[in-house]
């Protein structure tokens, strides 16, 4: 986009002119779009606006921590510690679309008590210009706040970036002067670890898958990958000193990829492979296996769940 700073002005006044002299909120996701609506609408409005950041317990290693640093201009922004009632809402759910509901829900709830808080009328949302396109097909429950309007009555949504596709939003992001590790950062799921872990979601599971992407993010940056991560597939036998341990099988999974609809696995060097392995084996005693996922999407898709 030739014309970002005339875009970034222009967003700014049409935000001043929707939200006027009245209360808004956000959720900021840490991702490249609600990041990039939140520092607009913070430009326009000020603390008029209540950025809040869920920590569902299901985040990246460090990513609570780098949102407090990268949004510190923002005086109003709630960083609200979630994690155990979203563990809670959790147990026990093994369907994955059910773990997506489970997660959905509990973004409301958090979302909806700051809403009623902070007396907001409107909603700023990254809805960005393929999301429009995708909910009007049934995709999938994608959009964990995508039942907010229905649950607080808001005066209005405004949405600054929904024109937008994503490689002219992170460049209004760089513009912005959003850290590059917001605006070159690779895609995150809404529902976070939880669709990287097969089976139930427990803090033990999102521990292992955490500390594991992390790992495979650092060894895979030369390669560039559009996704890595890890997750955890569920337990199998393993021997750790002189001991047989029944530990957790991690996957590491690593795909090129244009917009997620299609991918292909990436073809790795063995040498990457092993230290990955080693690190992650290393790390965490309790991880017996790594394993390297070698399908496309079709037939796999990208995530587990
Ligand atoms: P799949 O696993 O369907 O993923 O091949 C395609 C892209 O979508 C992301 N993804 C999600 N994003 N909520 C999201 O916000 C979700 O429930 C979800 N499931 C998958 C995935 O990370 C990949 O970029």
């Amino acid at each position: 986009m030739v014309e970002t700073e005339a875009f970034i002005d222009e967003a700014i006044a049409e935000i001043r002119e929707a939200i006027g002299d009245a209360n808004a909120v956000i959720a900021l996701s840490g991702g490249v779009d609600s990041s990039v609506a939140a520092t607009l609408a913070y430009e326009a409005v000020g603390d008029q606006l209540t950025p809040v950041y869920v920590d569902t317990g299901l985040m990246r290693k460090g990513e609570t921590e780098e949102i407090r640093d990268t949004f510190s201009f923002m005086e109003s922004l709630r960083v609200i510690e979630a994690q155990e009632r979203f563990f809670d809402r959790l147990a026990g759910v093994t369907d994955p679309e059910e773990k997506r509901h489970a997660i959905g829900e509990g973004f409301i709830d958090e979302f909806e008590t700051v809403a009623r808080d902070v007396d907001a009328d409107y909603l700023v949302q990254g809805t960005i210009y393929p999301d429009r396109i995708e909910s009007e097909g049934n995709i999938k429950s994608h959009h964990n706040v995508g039942g907010l309007p229905e649950v607080v009555d808001f005066e209005g949504l405004v949405e600054p970036v929904r024109d937008l596709y994503k490689d002219e939003v992170r460049e209004v992001a760089r513009e912005l002067g959003l850290e590059e590790i917001i605006s070159e950062r690779m895609p995150f799921p809404g529902p976070g670890l939880a669709v990287r872990i097969v089976g139930e979601v427990t803090p033990e599971k999102a521990a292992v898958a955490r500390e594991a992407t992390h790992v495979v993010e650092e060894e895979l940056e030369e390669y560039d990958p559009w996704q890595a991560f890890a997750a955890v597939l569920g337990k199998a036998t393993g021997v750790k000193g002189d001991n047989r341990v029944h530990g957790w099988v991690v996957a590491v999974r690593s795909v090129e990829s244009r917009d997620g609809m299609t991918a292909r696995a990436q073809e790795l060097d063995w040498s990457t492979l092993q230290r990955i392995q080693s690190r992650i084996t290393g790390e965490n005693e309790d991880v017996a296996r790594v394993v390297y996922d070698v399908t496309h999407k079709p037939p796999a898709t990208i995530e587990y769940e």
